[in-house]
């Protein structure tokens, strides 16, 4: 297709959109791994407060001595908001285009009624979706990393389950994250399929297994992040231990943010 560009400006452009396109389904694929690890690190609440919060401490002490305390977690972080810019940059990038070229050719691509609803459908979805979810991470980063946001109850650092036990009493609050799973698995429904589409990764012959795999991982985040909220909402787990029980049970269990 390169090929019938014949200006260089026009080539440029094409090379560019090509990269931007992969620059999103990259740091996209890399967003999903990384909200699939996070939604299964999840479901360890229902094993209780200690086993849960030894998760999250665990977390910060890994690759220890080679590493410092939180070392790998800041590594982490870094990756995950460089593939934000990326995904991001590119999606402004490529909407910008969009915008420009619809400018000029309105009329230049002739599609069915229906083929144009669904495509303009998807892609509002999908902006309006990136929205919600880059708002969603601010104010959830706020909440549960930074505790600069504390809805419900004094939160503590280190103590991840009775956190999140507190600000899931609140209706709000739960509402608030299932807007933000729901625009998530939307996201990655049709997300998955864009970028394995991006990468060349689809064949016809493929097409209804990409369609089933991308559902049932949509429906899985789904399920796996909003079980831990709607059981702590509906009052199906036991509340945090008084301070004192906590703090001479949390040793025990190889806790011990005193060392660090
Ligand atoms: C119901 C759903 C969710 C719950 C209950 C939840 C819970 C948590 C908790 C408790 C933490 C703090 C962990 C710690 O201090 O070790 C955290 C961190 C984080 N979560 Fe979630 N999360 C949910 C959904 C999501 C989603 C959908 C995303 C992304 C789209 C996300 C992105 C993050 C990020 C980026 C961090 C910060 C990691 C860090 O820097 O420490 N979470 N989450």
């Amino acid at each position: 297709m390169a090929k019938t560009l014949k200006s260089p400006k026009k080539r440029t452009a094409f090379t560019t959109t090509v990269f931007m396109k992969r620059m999103m389904a990259v740091s996209g694929l890399v967003f999903l791994f990384f909200v699939l690890f996070h939604a299964y690190g999840n479901l360890h609440y229902f094993q209780g407060e200690l086993e849960y919060d030894h998760y999250a401490y665990f977390l910060r002490t890994f690759l220890q001595p080679i590493l410092p305390f939180g070392g790998f977690l800041w590594i982490f972080r870094a990756a995950l908001l460089l593939c934000v810019l990326a995904h991001v940059g590119s999606a402004f990038h490529l909407w910008a285009r969009n915008k420009r070229a619809r400018g000029s050719a309105r009329y230049a691509v002739k599609v069915s009624k229906a083929d144009h609803y669904a495509s303009r459908y998807a892609m509002r979805t999908m902006r309006w979706g990136g929205v919600v979810l880059l708002v969603f991470i601010i104010a959830h980063i706020l909440q549960f990393t930074t505790l600069h946001l504390t809805p419900g109850g004094h939160y503590e650092h280190g103590r991840a389950y009775m956190n999140m036990y507190y600000g899931f009493q609140l209706w709000w609050v739960y509402l608030f994250y299932l807007v933000a799973v729901v625009s998530l698995a939307l996201h990655v429904w049709h997300g998955t399929w864009s970028a394995l589409q991006t990468l060349g990764a689809i064949r016809s012959a493929v097409i209804p297994y990409v369609r089933v795999i991308a559902s049932l991982v949509a429906l899985a985040l789904l399920a796996a992040f909003m079980s831990v909220p709607t059981a702590i909402h509906f009052g199906l787990t036991d509340p945090p231990l008084p301070a004192q029980t906590y703090s001479q049970q949390a040793e025990a269990h190889g806790i011990n943010w005193n060392n660090h």
